[in-house]
């Protein structure tokens, strides 16, 4: 590996310029850029880097040896000393506070989840032996050596056009969107919502959300100042009704909704409530974002229209998402909405991430067009039935009467109601123990207390670990009892 040259700040003062030099590698010893049995670099070489004369290097190189920063070998190469004890990586000078003022700003704590990391099976997340690489390489090939110049200069604007094109096909044809419809291309959904609580938002504004909901997006209302209120979640989804009567006594700016597969619970939103929410957003004037994250893989019934495609009044926002069909970190997503929205969120955008990967976006356009994204998402979604299957089973072969939960017609995780009797939140510290992550239902709720629920992904396992997870989950539980 080559190492990064080494490059010295020679202090200021009076003293005589090899010891200066001397100070200057002590320093980078001490702030553990030169570490323990490095090589110095010769003493012509950093020299004519400092603009010296050899010999003050030399002196240098002789002074730290005579205090045991240094030695040399026979053959005359000079190194750090190898017995010296490693040192922290921190510069001995310069600051590690902030300088200038930094005004208070409330953000939530960044390590929510962070207790969960260490398990060796997780309940949450991909599984990259899932992924189709070897596709993606092609992709990318084929974006920057293909018959187009590659797109690799700025361009504002929303989008590769042929992702706008492809995906605004795909919306036409698969949920029902109208197919000239106004597309924004973004780095995932959440920077979606992101620039729609921008463009949308002021501080002070009242936004309705599901409760359980999806804790990742709530701080970035709480970011700009925006005050969310709770709407309960029951068997067909949000419970409107709630949402009505919230609108008597508060103006609601926007509803933050995943109808098709609630987040967490994996409910649908009723045919009904739907048409209750458009009429309301109609009447009050409210936004419906609509975060439909993960609408193709669905495994019972006949796949759910978004609300976006049934919108004569232009209310949605419809935010999508290929980070659960292809690849959370490939930052892929997009938002539908009106045009004079789509327009300024587009203006917006730019003065955040002047324009997407470019690169990547051709490749997923291809991917869409060759049919490559819509056969994975097919395979994926077998593979996720048999594994929705599996999990199901061991709950119920393994935990019996401490679980109650039903199979969600898509998506990729179970939302499971706990035998009240048992404390959740110690079987989740007891599972750790075992090896095993799971989310308890605190971490979907705005006040974060404890609830007797359990978020499973069987997304991130294959069959025989969900079976070996389930397993640690029993071992806790009875460590418990
Ligand atoms: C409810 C919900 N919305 C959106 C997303 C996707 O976010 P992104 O597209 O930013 O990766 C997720 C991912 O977990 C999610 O659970």
């Amino acid at each position: 590996v080559s190492r990064p040259e080494l490059i010295l700040a020679l202090p200021e003062d009076d003293q005589p310029l090899y010891l200066r030099v001397a100070r200057a590698i002590e320093d980078a010893i001490r702030g553990g850029r030169l570490r323990p049995g490095d090589a110095m670099p010769g003493s012509r070489s950093l020299a004519d880097r400092l603009g010296v004369h050899r010999n003050t290097v030399k002196n240098a190189y002789a002074e730290l040896i005579a205090q045991d920063w240094l030695r040399t070998q026979p053959s005359s190469s000079t190194f750090v000393s190898p017995t010296l004890p490693v040192m922290k990586v921190r510069p001995s000078s310069g600051a590690r506070d902030c300088g200038f003022a930094m005004p208070a700003l409330a953000l939530p704590p960044a390590d929510n989840w962070a207790h969960l990391g260490g398990a060796q099976l997780n309940f949450w997340g991909m599984d990259p032996q899932l992924m189709p690489v070897k596709a993606l390489a092609r992709a990318y090939r084929g974006a920057l050596r293909g018959r187009e110049v590659p797109p690799l200069d700025y361009h504002p604007g929303r989008g590769h056009p042929r992702l706008i094109r492809a995906l605004g096909a795909m919306l036409s044809e698969a949920r029902g969107l109208p197919p000239d419809v106004d597309l924004l291309v973004t780095r995932g959904s959440q920077m979606g919502l992101s620039l729609t609580i921008r463009a949308l938002l002021r501080p002070g504004d009242v936004v309705a959300v599901e409760e359980p909901g999806y804790a990742y997006s709530w701080p970035a209302f709480a970011l700009a100042g925006v005050r969310l209120v709770p709407i309960a979640v029951d068997g067909h989804g949000m419970i409107v009704d709630s949402l009505a009567r919230v609108l008597t006594r508060t103006p609601v700016r926007a509803v933050l909704v995943t109808p098709h597969m609630q987040y967490p619970t994996g409910v649908t939103l009723s045919a009904a409530r739907r048409l209750a929410l458009l009429t309301l957003a109609t009447r009050h004037r409210f936004a419906i974002i609509e975060d439909d994250f993960v609408n193709e893989v669905r495994y019972d019934g006949p796949p759910v229209l978004p609300l976006a495609s049934r919108d004569p009044t232009g209310v949605t926002i419809y935010l999508g998402s290929l980070s659960k069909t292809f690849a959370p970190s490939l930052r892929i997503g997009y938002v539908a909405g009106p045009s004079p929205f789509i327009e300024r969120l587009t203006r917006i955008r730019a003065l955040v991430d002047v324009c997407g990967d470019s690169v990547l976006e051709l490749a997923v356009a291809g991917l869409i067009e060759d049919g490559e994204l819509q056969r994975h998402v097919r395979r994926l979604t077998r593979v996720y039935r048999e594994r929705r299957a599996r999990l199901a089973g061991e709950l119920r072969a393994r935990l019996g009467s401490a679980v109650s939960f039903e199979e969600p017609a898509g998506g990729t995780a179970l939302w499971i109601e706990v035998d009240p009797a048992i404390d959740v939140e110690a079987w989740a510290a007891a599972a750790l123990i075992e090896g095993v992550g799971i989310l308890t239902g605190r971490l979907f709720f705005l006040d974060g207390r404890p609830r007797p629920y359990l978020w499973l992904g069987f997304a991130g396992l294959a069959e025989d670990q969900l079976g070996a997870g389930v397993a640690g989950m029993a071992r806790a539980l009875q460590q418990l009892r």
